[in-house]
Order: C-alpha cells, then structure tokens, then sequence
C-alpha cells in the first residue's frame, strides 16, 4: 500500500541529533522529585521502567526492514534513530536501577509484565506486526512529548537533573518520531495493522504504567491517602490533565492518511535543541 497520500516526510531541514548527555539522578529521584507529588512521581517514574525493553524492541523492529529501505536521507534517519533509541535505553535503565535502590522497589517485580509479554506474546508476532507495534508506541510517545515540551510549565523546577533527562528524551522522541512510520509505508504496512497496534499499545502501555505506579505508591505508604489521587485526577485529566490534552493527536492516528508530521512541531524542536547539549558528556 505505497499510498498517494506519502507523499509526506519528514521535514527536509531536520536533522536527527544522537546526544549522550549525563544526567546526575541520585538526588532527584530518592524524593518526590516531580513537584512533590507522590502520584505525579510515582506515574512518570513507572513511565520510565518501559523504556529499555521498549526501545530494545523498537530498534529490532526497525532493523528487520533496513535493507527494505534504498533512500538514502531515511537510512540516514534510521542510523540515527537507533543511536538516541540505544541511548535512551541505556539512560533510562540506569534511572530505573537507580530509582529501586534508592526507594526499596523490586525492579523484577516491577518490570515482571513487560519482560513476560515479550518473551511469549511479542514474540510471535510477524515482523510486520512488530513494526506497527513500534509505529505505534511511537505516536505515544511523540505526542506525550510535544505535550511536554509546549507546556514549559509542566515541571515545576524545570532545572532539576530528571526534568532535563525527560526534556531530552521529548526531544529526540519528537526529532524521530516519523521514522518508524516512514519505513511502515516504504515496506507497505498497512492503515489498518498500525490502527490496530495502537490500541494494542495504548492498553499495554496504560496497563503497566498504572500496575507499576501502584506498586510504588503502596511502597511508599502513598496509595489510600487522598491528596495521592487527588493530585493524580488534576494531572491526569483537570490541569494539567495530560491524557484530556494528548487524546485528538492519539485519535489522529486513525486517519488514513496521517503522517506524525501532519502537525509540525519543529519551532519547539528548535527551543529545546538550544536547551539540552549536542553531544555532550557534561553532567547536567
Ligand atoms: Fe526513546
Ligand atoms: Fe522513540
């Protein structure tokens, strides 16, 4: 399905940047680093767990299409996104590690679900499948980027070391967010595969999230008290209410002819470039 409607890439004046910036986590993440909330803690630290058996499986998905794939200025995005998807892999297991020795969590327990369904379920997936898996978890996080980003605010102090690590994942995130999907329709995956895969996505990505986000707040002594869950209501669905904000570009997804550059987000690329290092090993 070499569709007409692809005509649609990504913008010829971005530039995919792999940076491998340092990020100093010890003392950020043994508090309720995210504006004090234990929820609003809890929620993206789970967000976290995700990440490198996630991205491991993204770039293993991209891989078996590579040599699909003859243009040269998408190979070159490809190279590109398994650089920052390696790094974020590798910043985000040490975050966890991080995370479960400093609060007492059992990061087996925790990561218990992924590590399953990945063993058994992912794995009989066609390839085709998996990479509209990847299309998919993509879109999520593309838009839970750009929501961040736009929303300067998001993190009370924006200059602590974990809001600039998650700042620096929304950018690279936003950066390739089109890579995935621009080899989906070179190798001619189709509308309805990456519809269905983000459903798919969606319930499993929510489903661990919550599962994990439980886990720690119970740790903590957090879970039955109500200012946990009132502070979780607002962030998820008042104000900010980041699930209300992301669901039109989540429902634009089922478009036929989406394209995740039908909503050009390069000014707010452009603002967080300046922000975070190129490819720097500086602590930040
Ligand atoms: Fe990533
Ligand atoms: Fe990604």
């Amino acid at each position: 399905m070499r569709s007409m409607h692809y005509s649609k890439r990504t913008p010829e004046k971005l530039d995919i940047e792999v940076r491998r910036p340092h990020f100093d986590l010890s003392s950020d993440l043994k508090e309720d680093w995210f504006d004090g909330s234990a929820f609003k803690t809890a929620f993206e630290n789970a967000f976290s767990l995700l990440f490198p058996i996630g991205e491991k499986a993204f770039i293993e998905s991209v891989r078996n299409f590579e040599d699909q794939i003859s243009d040269p200025k998408l190979l070159k995005e490809i190279k590109a996104f398994y650089g920052q998807e390696a790094a974020h892999r590798k910043v985000h297991q040490q975050y966890n590690e991080m995370l479960c020795d400093l609060r007492g969590y059992d990061l087996v327990h925790l990561t218990k679900p992924q590590v399953e369904r990945h063993q058994n379920r992912y794995s009989l997936l066609t390839p085709y499948q998996r990479l509209a898996a990847t299309v998919a978890a993509e879109h999520l996080t593309a838009i839970l980027a750009d929501d961040l980003m736009k929303n300067k605010d998001h993190f009370a102090d924006q200059g602590k070391s974990v809001a600039k690590l998650w700042y620096w994942h929304a950018l690279e995130e936003s950066e390739h967010k089109a890579v995935a999907f621009d080899v989906y329709i070179q190798v001619g995956g189709t509308i309805k595969g990456r519809r269905k895969a983000l459903i798919f996505a969606t319930f499993f990505i929510l489903k661990d999230t919550f599962r994990s986000m439980f886990i720690m707040l119970k740790n903590d002594g957090q879970l039955w008290k109500i200012r946990t869950w009132m502070d979780g209501i607002n962030f998820l669905f008042l104000k900010p209410g980041i699930l209300r904000r992301i669901l039109i570009p989540w429902l634009k997804f089922f478009k036929k002819d989406f394209h995740p550059w039908d909503h050009n987000n390069l000014d707010s690329i452009d603002y967080w470039k300046r922000q975070i290092p190129q490819k720097s090993t500086a602590n930040l």
